[in-house]
């Protein structure tokens, strides 16, 4: 890589509609981005099946040297009964967790054309612009112990531990903060971050709380600071969504607004993702959905997730901002144009909403 300025996309399909969408995906690059080299390996189940791991070294030795990783979905009911790490979705915590990609940014974006298809009313909806900020490499997911045990009583018991440090904290926060310079002119309840937490029972949210109110203080006093529990604030994101610009959270309360957001889009086959570390580190760029078996193989995934993925790559680590604005464009276009998968109120396939995309590229 050093050599040349070839770029590099390291396409991990991974498992259930995960190939279908990222082969949508791979299309779209190969249109836009035909000097981007493009390589491809197993990850998740199909890793397992193939070589006994979910993420072998070499695909992880390759993770660390490409410019941008783009993952499909993990997973499925063919590995629930496998030991934990060897699961699909250990891979992925793992190949997280090695990055070091802590700031997981998932846009809730609803597309003019597709206010009427969320779950809630239109005027709720239109011109909703959220931008999720969660926390990916650490909390309740990696925080030690974390263990099923058998107690002297006979009783089992499962632990899992939710921690942060002030440096985990500071470093996504700086993050949210730095993203929210960019979005200005909101006039919602809510213009800058909204910090969420349970720092009225959990420690670890207290602690959140205080080193978000720290580092603001500190450094980013020009951006408008609000806190909210996060109970508090998956209420009001279906109360009064269009309120929010920039939502902080931890791990795991990123993870499931993020699912709740999605309903607001029209579909979870809408939301993107970019996980991004320090500056030089890969990103790994993935939609918030999973690889839904109960579709799996139909060919009528919506593909717009792995594809509005895709668009994030070039914004965020391939530098092609231009090319990610024309992707951006061409949703919309197909979406005003009527293009509908099964899940946004459509009968079209995954390969014929890619092609109503590519249409307008
Ligand atoms: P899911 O996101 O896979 O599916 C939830 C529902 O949304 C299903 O009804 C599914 O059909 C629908 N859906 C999801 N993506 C869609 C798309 N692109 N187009 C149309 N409909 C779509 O969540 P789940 O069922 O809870 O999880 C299934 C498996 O995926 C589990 O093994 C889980 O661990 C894994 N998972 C992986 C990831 C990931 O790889 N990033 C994320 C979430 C879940
Ligand atoms: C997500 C998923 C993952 C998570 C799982 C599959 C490990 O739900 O990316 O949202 O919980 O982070
Ligand atoms: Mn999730």
């Amino acid at each position: 890589m050093a050599t040349t300025n070839t770029q590099t996309l390291l396409l991990l399909p991974g498992d259930g509609i995960g190939p279908e969408v990222t082969e949508e995906a791979r299309r779209v690059a190969a249109h836009v981005a035909p000097d981007l080299l493009i390589e491809e390996a197993f990850f998740g189940g199909v890793s397992y099946d193939n070589f006994g791991a979910p993420l072998t070294d070499k695909v992880m030795n390759r993770a660390r040297n490409v410019d941008a990783i783009l993952m499909g979905a993990v997973g499925g009911p063919k590995w629930d009964n496998v030991p934990r790490d060897k699961r699909p979705e250990a891979a992925l915590l793992a190949m997280r967790k090695n990055l070091d990609v802590y700031a997981n940014l998932r846009p809730a974006f609803c597309f003019p054309a597709l206010a009427g298809a969320s779950a809630l009313k239109t005027e709720l909806v239109e011109g909703l612009d959220i931008l999720i900020v969660r926390e990916l490499t650490s909390g309740v997911y990696f925080g030690q112990p974390k263990t099923i045990e058998t107690l002297p009583n006979g009783e089992r018991r499962g632990v899992d531990t939710q921690s942060y440090t002030t440096s985990e904290i500071r470093r996504v926060a700086a993050r949210a903060f730095e993203l929210a310079r960019g979005r200005t002119g909101r006039t919602g309840k809510f213009p800058g971050v909204l910090s969420c937490e349970k720092s009225n029972v959990m420690d670890s949210g207290l602690l959140w709380r205080q080193e978000v109110t720290k580092l603001h203080a500190e450094s980013f006093s020009d951006v408008k600071l609000d806190h909210m529990l996060a109970d508090a604030a998956a209420m009001h994101l279906v109360k009064a969504p269009k309120d929010i610009n920039v939502l902080l959270a931890d791990n795991l309360f990123g993870d499931i607004l993020s699912d709740e957001a999605s309903m607001l889009t029209g579909s979870i086959g809408m939301l993107p993702s970019a996980s991004l570390g320090d500056p030089g580190v890969p990103g790994l760029y993935e939609p918030v959905h999973g690889s839904a078996p109960d579709i799996a193989g139909k060919g009528i995934a919506n593909p717009i997730a792995a594809i509005l993925s895709l668009e994030m790559v070039m914004r965020w680590s391939l530098g092609r901002a231009e090319v990610a604005d024309r992707i951006f464009a061409a949703v919309g276009k197909a979406l005003e144009g009527g293009a509908r998968t099964a899940d946004i109120g459509g009968s079209m396939s995954t390969r014929q909403m890619a092609d109503a995309i590519l249409k307008y590229l």
